[in-house]
């Protein structure tokens, strides 16, 4: 039987079709981790789109329209998550003008008009309604500005959105950009036949979304390292007094099934048997170490602390083949980056296949400086689980297959 990687590599690409004098619409992934200024920390999602922005200008499109989301806005218009803090990076990474298009609906026949080169970036597109909504209108309105679509936002394939999925309903010839072809073939190598054992490493403050994929991930894997916000919710569940920690209750029972299930396929489950916590997290001047059970009231736990570094890098130095999704603990905070930053030397110094997904994890490894000692650098987070999970990801269903052309 075919992987679900397998469906998804026989996507055709933009090499197999031809974009000269056609009028573009490339989705991409700009969600980028930006500062409270509005800087951008890590560009590597827009750096990754490139190639495919740049075959499409040397090979004379007519017209180039980038569409993203940015952030999780939640009604309309919210001026933190507009696309106009992104333009000017844009355009000094493409070298050349990129016109900002603020107002999808009252632009679109100005954007519909082929003119020669030009590249337009819209505006955040989950400031419309529609965009998670799969809606159909939104989705034949992006068709209606471009001959070709091109999805080349790893990040966001997991997601059935308007700009993801719906448009390849409307539009004849889709395609997938550079990016998507080489993190399914870098996942390939990874998940196809796999140098065994093979260890998930999880963190992060993304529960909710995270911990239910876990489940499905356990015939898959033969560790599962846990840290981060996500190891408090399972420590909660052995009963721990978790304080003031960040977890979810409503995600307790499902850790313990995560746990028991865990035993049952003889997964082996490492959880940190010791944490870093503090009382105030805008003034951390109180830092305690504490094993797992010892919280002190009050506090909070916002890394792994010295004993679960050495625990968890030893479980990853005896494996094979490394999947690393979400930091071990508040890593923005040079005093809370101690634990993420030794896994991340943990994961580079073994010689296994080693990839790491999420924005936040690679800005992590870039921040431990070890961005050449992994094996791949995914721009997806959520993405990359799911296709752990073996799930066929909405951004690649609908896009025009190989065979189809033989
Ligand atoms: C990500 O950062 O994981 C992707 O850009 C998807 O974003 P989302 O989780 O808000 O859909």
């Amino acid at each position: 039987m075919t992987s679900n990687i397998g469906v998804m590599r026989e996507v055709q690409g933009l090499k197999d079709i031809d974009v000269t004098g056609k009028r573009v619409l490339i989705r991409v992934d700009f969600n980028v981790p930006m500062d409270s200024h509005n800087n951008i920390s890590d560009d590597r999602r827009i750096r990754m789109a490139l190639p495919t922005i740049n075959y499409c200008i040397d090979h004379n499109a007519c017209s180039i329209t980038l569409v993203t989301h940015f952030g999780r806005p939640k009604n309309g218009y919210e001026e933190e998550y507009s696309l106009k803090h992104i333009v000017k990076r844009l355009e000094r990474l493409l070298h050349r003008r990129v016109e900002f298009i603020d107002n999808f609906e009252t632009s679109r026949d100005e954007i519909a008009t082929c003119s020669l080169e030009r590249v337009f970036l819209l505006e955040n597109i989950r400031f419309h309604d529609g965009e998670k909504k799969n809606s159909k209108e939104l989705s034949e309105k992006l068709s209606s500005i471009c001959d070709i679509y091109v999805n080349d936002a790893f990040g966001t394939s997991h997601r059935e959105h308007a700009s993801t999925y719906g448009i390849t309903e409307f539009v004849d010839t889709k395609v997938a950009g550079f990016l998507m072809l080489k993190e399914i073939e870098a996942f390939g190598k990874a998940l196809e036949e796999p140098i065994r054992p093979i260890a998930l490493v999880v963190g992060g403050a993304k529960i909710s979304t995270k911990i239910t994929l876990l489940k499905s991930v356990l015939d898959k894997i033969d560790k599962l390292i846990i840290g981060g916000a996500m190891s408090n919710t399972f420590l909660k569940a052995l009963g721990y007094d978790m304080q003031n920690s960040l977890y979810e209750d409503s995600f307790i029972d499902t850790a313990l099934d995560i746990m028991k299930q865990a035993r049952e396929k003889g997964v082996k489950l490492y959880l940190p048997v010791d944490l870093v916590t503090t009382n105030n997290l805008d003034n951390p001047i109180d830092i305690q170490i504490v094993p797992a059970q010892d919280i002190l009231d009050e506090f909070m736990a916002v890394d792994i602390g010295p004993a679960t570094v050495k625990l968890f890098s030893e479980a990853i130095g005896l494996s094979n083949t490394i999947i690393w999704n979400g930091p071990m603990g508040i890593y923005e905070v040079d005093k809370f980056s101690r634990g993420t930053n030794k896994i991340a030397n943990a994961i580079a110094d073994t010689y296994a296949y080693t990839i790491v997904g999420g924005g936040d994890t690679a800005d992590a490894v870039e921040k431990a400086r070890e961005v050449e000692n992994f094996s791949f650098i995914s721009t997806g987070g959520g993405a990359s689980l799911e296709l752990l999970e073996g799930k066929i990801l909405p951004g690649f269903a609908r896009l025009d297959r190989k065979e189809e052309n033989n």
